[in-house]
């Protein structure tokens, strides 16, 4: 660990709202993880190693670009020194640091849990961009997770089935729902490689505060046999009455031992869950890393949009959980209505919807039958579906078409020899008659 090297800054400009802090004394701290850069005003920033995108520096000057809280948006930060050449040998340090970091972020190596074996098992899991999103550190979270709680019972052979011969790839947890340890036992037993399987957990209020926090997290890796997680989520927002201190320094002082955790690879991305706008507010003004998730209710009768929009303008990845509304909603007249009319369950129909809007949804469900069903949420709605859409309607309306119609013509334009389907001997003479489209 390399102690602090002071400098003073003349100036200070930000893309998106601009600092002038001129004479202020900045601390780089070049550590073996992580910098800080304190301006050592009201505008202090700790930025985290994991944001910074590029780095330049000159005898005269170190100037550094972040892409850091949405809200602020990226930044250029250039920092003037009076005292001419900062200590070369530190600043290439950092400097091949970031380097490494970055690589490792978008590049799988053989080593790397974002490489390895799983295409032999399954799973277009992280190959297929639909059974995939990727959080803004280009970690790839499989869309479809396989949840797991106290709630309603926790079975071995479901979790050991769903990974053996379901394809999930995506196991959602808490030191809360007590069962760690056995999902540890059902993926060994399924045989499916540690580093194909992305796990995520989270952190109960009761652990939080830095140290205690960093103690959960062992504790949970060790339960559940792992020495890294790919995901840790604070499980919610609020601090219980009886912890010490302010609430929000707790808050902070718990994200920070995530963002160390990061620092350290330990974790590959961390999260929040239960986080409304107003939480997510003064986190945001506190953290170094923006959470790369946060995982909330979703399902079509619970939809908070203007959480979920609040989320996409930080870059910050809405996940759902409880996707058939705890299994409630399942026959619902609605529901219902169009699981007949497209020919699939209701569980598929609610599933699909999440997964339609790209949001990661993670059923839970004890019975092989359920799970097996659940992982078929990906298939299509129904073949005819495309045919709904409005503005399929619309062209085919002003051509004085039928929408099959507008589709076979659009996929002959292109040049695609196209194979309309149908057994009817009306739709059969409709979709040869395509002529006029244009
Ligand atoms: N962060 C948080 O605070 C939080 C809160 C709640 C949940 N979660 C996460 O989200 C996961 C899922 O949430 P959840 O358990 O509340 O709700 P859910 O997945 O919406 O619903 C689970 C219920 O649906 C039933 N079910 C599952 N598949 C079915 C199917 N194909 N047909 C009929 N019934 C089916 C299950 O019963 P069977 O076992 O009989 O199939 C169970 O009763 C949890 O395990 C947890 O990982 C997180």
């Amino acid at each position: 660990m390399m102690g602090p090297h002071m400098f003073e800054v003349v100036a200070c400009s930000h893309t998106s709202q601009t600092l002038q802090l001129y004479k202020s004394e900045v601390v780089l701290i070049v550590g073996t993880d992580s910098i800080t850069l304190d301006c050592n005003t009201q505008h202090c920033c700790h930025w985290s190693i994991t944001d910074i995108r590029s780095y330049e520096h000159s005898t005269q000057h170190i100037s550094i670009a972040v892409g850091r809280r949405a809200h602020t948006g990226e930044g250029v930060f250039t920092f003037y020194t009076n005292e001419g050449c900062l200590i070369d040998q530190k600043l290439e340090q950092l400097k091949k640091r970031i380097k490494e970091q970055r690589k490792k972020m978008i590049t799988p190596t053989s080593s790397s849990p974002l490489s390895g074996p799983r295409l032999s098992v399954m799973a277009d899991v992280y190959t297929n961009s639909d059974k995939h999103v990727v959080l803004y550190n280009n970690v790839k979270l499989p869309i479809l997770g396989l949840g797991t709680s106290h709630d309603g019972g926790y079975s071995h052979d479901a979790v050991v089935f769903a990974l053996q011969q379901c394809g999930y790839r995506h196991i959602d947890t808490a030191k809360r729902y007590g069962c760690e340890t056995y999902i540890a036992d059902a993926v060994k037993a399924s045989g499916v490689p540690r580093e194909d399987i992305f796990l995520a957990t989270k952190c109960w209020p009761a652990d939080y505060g830095g140290a205690k926090t960093r103690e959960a997290f062992n504790g949970s890796c060790q339960r559940l046999g792992t020495d890294y997680l790919d995901m840790y989520m604070l499980h919610w927002p609020e601090v219980p009455s009886g912890a010490a201190g302010d609430k929000r320094q707790v808050l902070r002082d718990t994200w920070r031992a995530l963002e160390v955790l990061l620092d350290e690879e330990r974790v590959r991305a961390i999260g929040v869950s239960n986080f409304l706008e107003r939480h997510l507010d003064p986190l945001l003004e506190d953290c170094c890393v923006t959470p790369h998730l946060n995982q909330c209710e979703f399902h079509p009768f619970n939809n908070p949009k203007q959480l979920r929009t609040y989320c996409k303008d930080r870059s910050i990845q809405f996940e759902g959980y409880s996707p058939l509304a705890k299994g409630r909603v399942l026959r619902q007249p609605q529901v219902l209505e169009v699981a007949e009319q497209l020919n699939k369950t209701p569980s598929q129909v609610l599933l699909r919807w999440s997964l339609q809007h790209k949001i990661p949804a993670l059923p839970k469900s004890t019975k092989l039958n359920h799970i097996m069903e659940n992982s078929k949420g990906y298939c299509p709605l129904g073949n005819g579906q495309i045919l709904r859409e409005p503005k399929i309607r619309e062209i085919a309306e002003t051509h004085g078409k039928s929408p099959a119609q507008v589709l076979i013509r659009w996929n002959l334009q292109q040049g695609v020899v196209c194979i309309p389907k149908s057994t009817k001997e009306h739709r059969v003479k409709e979709n040869a008659q395509v002529e006029g489209t244009n």
